[in-house]
């Protein structure tokens, strides 16, 4: 038997951070209740700060956050591409883009429903964005997956696509656009995305923040039946949680 794909583990960088931290905060807890200091750092005033109760909270919620990162690379997020998918509805005959495909999670996902279609991924491969980043993993995952005729990847960087107008029915990105730090980068990637989609074509973003910046600059473009996806109460419990860090969603839009 094959081995099964392999879609990397998300911002690497910052599950380590988030691992040590979170270690960190359990030993600084386990410390002071082996007794091998009091956990008291005098403060100005007189005041103590006792810091055993706050070291294991933030390193509980740390190693939370990081293994709940490293599960959803593994497992959740083959999962929700499935979900994503299933919205799509493919008839099989479409021309699929996946911006910042990484290793292939929504380019061969795609890819496995289409008959005659054909999917192309795009991506820079940056490193600290997803581990083992690189074309032939992708391509790897693809032969894996049973699916290498109909997908083909290309280095191109998302704000100025190498392809022409209306190429495309289908462009999916997922977990990308936020690489962009610049409200005005991200536009740009919009922008081209709407460029290259063919009319009547379909548009899926999901990403971990901005969505409603992205709904803004997607109504301005005249798409139609633009629609945000996903979980309300989950996206403000998850905004309270990262102090505004992640405010996951998704949003679906069509070209007139
Ligand atoms: C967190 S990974 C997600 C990969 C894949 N979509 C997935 O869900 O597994 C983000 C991807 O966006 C890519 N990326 C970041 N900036 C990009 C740009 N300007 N153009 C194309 N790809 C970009 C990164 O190289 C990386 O592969």
């Amino acid at each position: 038997m094959a081995p099964r794909a392999d879609y990397g583990l998300d911002a690497p960088g910052v599950v380590r951070n988030l691992a040590l931290v979170g270690l960190t905060g359990v030993a600084i807890f386990a410390s002071i209740a082996a007794g091998l200091w009091p956990g008291k750092v005098p403060l100005g005033g007189g005041g103590v700060l006792e810091v055993g109760s706050m070291a294991l909270s933030v390193g509980l919620a740390c190693a939370g956050m990081a293994l709940y990162m490293a599960w959803s690379s593994r497992f959740g997020k083959v999962a929700e591409r499935e979900r994503l998918l299933d919205r799509l509805a493919l008839k099989g005959t479409e021309r699929v883009l996946d911006l910042g495909c990484g290793r292939g999670l929504m380019l061969i996902g795609a890819a496995r429903r289409l008959t005659t279609g054909s999917a192309t991924g795009v991506d820079i491969w940056q490193a600290e964005d997803l581990s083992g980043n690189r074309p032939e993993a992708t391509l790897e995952n693809a032969r894996r997956e049973g699916v290498e005729a109909r997908v083909q990847v290309q280095t191109a960087d998302m704000r100025a696509l190498p392809f022409a107008d209306a190429s495309f029915d289908v462009i999916v990105s997922k977990a990308a656009l936020h690489n962009l730090y610049a409200r005005a980068e991200r536009a740009k990637a919009l922008a081209e995305m709407v460029r290259v989609l063919a009319p009547g074509g379909r548009l899926l973003i999901d990403d971990i923040r901005h969505l409603r910046e992205y709904e803004a600059e997607l109504r301005a473009r005249q798409l139609t039946d633009v629609r945000r996806l996903g979980n309300p109460l989950l996206e403000v419990f998850l905004a309270m949680l990262t102090w505004g860090t992640l405010r996951p969603g998704v949003l679906t839009a069509r070209k007139a």
